[in-house]
């Protein structure tokens, strides 16, 4: 999209590696975006600083303080309008999300899974992949629907599940893949690119 420039909001609860690659994406132009705001349950989340430290709006939304689910979503969906939010970018954030937020963005809100989906939803992705056996393992970006882990997917990549790989090896192989193609599914939606059709996403030229 030539003259626009599409403006994302970041959600995360962690380290915010999957932020920082975004950012860097964006700082060395080969991502048309903007970060609007970074959002946080969780005070002590790395992503709040990372975000800092590019002058980003870093803000602590602590859930405990809301009655219910709905309540913190409505307060998350006040606070990404109040930035002029277009699409929500989930990167780590570790907060089931409601209809609230779901209805407020309608096919505007990514997620990144560390497998290969719909293989291992659900949390300890990397542990389940390693005790179920499986030889070639990845990562997912998907639109988010009701479901956990389960929207239609965008964009996913592949790593193989060596001998003697431990939860943590392969967590660091399979990270490496989310930092290229999380940057790269942003990229495609900011074109205009994507075309969801039931469960199918279709990417034009
Ligand atoms: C990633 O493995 C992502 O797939 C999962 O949570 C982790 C977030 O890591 N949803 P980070 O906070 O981006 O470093």
């Amino acid at each position: 999209m030539k003259g626009k420039i599409l403006k994302i909001g970041v959600l995360a609860s962690g380290s915010g590696s999957n932020l920082q690659s975004i950012i860097d994406n964006i700082e060395a132009g080969k991502l048309q975006a903007e970060i609007a705001c970074v959002i946080s349950n969780n005070a002590a989340s790395f992503a709040l600083e990372r975000a800092r430290k590019h002058d980003i709006p870093a803000l602590h939304i602590d859930h405990r303080i809301f009655t219910g689910r709905e309540a913190y979503d409505a307060a998350l969906v006040e606070t990404l309008a109040e930035h002029g939010v277009e699409l929500v970018v989930l990167a780590g954030f570790m907060r089931i999300i409601t209809p609230v937020l779901l209805h407020a963005y309608p096919g505007a809100i990514m997620n990144i899974h560390p497998a290969l989906l719909p293989a291992f939803p659900g949390l300890h992705a990397q542990r389940q992949a390693l005790d179920y056996g499986v030889k070639v393992a990845g990562c997912t970006v998907h639109f988010v629907d009701a479901g956990t882990d389960t929207g239609p997917i965008i964009v996913q990549a592949t790593v193989p599940v060596l001998e003697g790989d431990t939860e943590e090896t392969l967590s660091a192989r399979i990270v490496a893949e989310e930092h290229r193609i999380y940057p790269e599914a942003i990229g495609l939606f900011a074109e205009g690119r994507l075309k969801v059709n039931g469960r199918k996403v279709s990417i034009s030229p």
